[in-house]
């Protein structure tokens, strides 16, 4: 079956040819030759459909895309839909130095991890799917490895946070894993 993934970034890219199998034959926008898609949703879900439906609109295959925030709730879900560019510049290291000046003496540390999925299958179904990972936002940075916001979040239930976990651990309960598990649920039931 053929697939379209929503998506530039190789690395997911990769991780979701190998979680799919060789069933599946999957493109990403670079592979179509598709310029970026502005992403002009005010949350998380209008953007992971408007990734989505653009795409189904224009090549009517069966398609998907993600789109993922960081919800604290001391700062009103905030980041959320900004969570790339929070501090204005696109770069982590920035974005993770605003979010903890603003957390600055706040005692509450709730955050999640929201990711949303927007598949359409080839007759133009939708289907959402949902991961979240609930936790809490650490005093400072901890870790090195994945990327973003992994260094302050900590899942519940856990010591370390995202970044002092190997990338199949993370993967195992990350928001985008869950998600993705029931995306691969949904095709292979079909
Ligand atoms: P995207 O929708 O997957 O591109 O994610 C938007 C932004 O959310 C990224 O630029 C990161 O700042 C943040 N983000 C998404 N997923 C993760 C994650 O697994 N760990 C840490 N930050 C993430």
């Amino acid at each position: 079956m053929e697939l379209i993934f929503a998506t530039y970034n190789p690395h997911k890219l990769s991780e979701i040819r190998d979680a799919l199998g060789p069933r599946y034959t999957l493109q990403g926008l670079g592979d179509l030759n598709e310029k970026e898609i502005p992403e002009t949703g005010s949350t998380i879900e209008e953007n992971s459909l408007i990734k989505a439906e653009y795409i189904f609109k224009k090549y009517q295959k069966a398609c998907f895309s993600d789109d993922t925030g960081l919800e604290v709730s001391a700062l009103n879900n905030e980041p959320g839909v900004f969570s790339a560019r929070y501090a204005g510049t696109g770069h982590s290291v920035d974005n993770i130095d605003l979010l903890l000046s603003n957390l600055i003496d706040q005692k509450d540390r709730k955050a999640q991890f929201k990711t949303i999925i927007t598949y359409f299958d080839e007759n133009g179904r939708k289907f959402v799917f949902e991961g979240l990972v609930h936790g809490k936002i650490v005093l400072e940075k901890e870790g090195f490895e994945g990327f973003g916001y992994d260094p302050i979040f900590q899942p519940n239930g856990f010591k370390e946070t995202f970044a002092e976990m190997s990338l199949s651990q993370k993967n195992k309960i990350s928001h985008r894993g869950i998600a993705l598990k029931k995306l691969l649920a949904h095709l292979t039931s079909r």
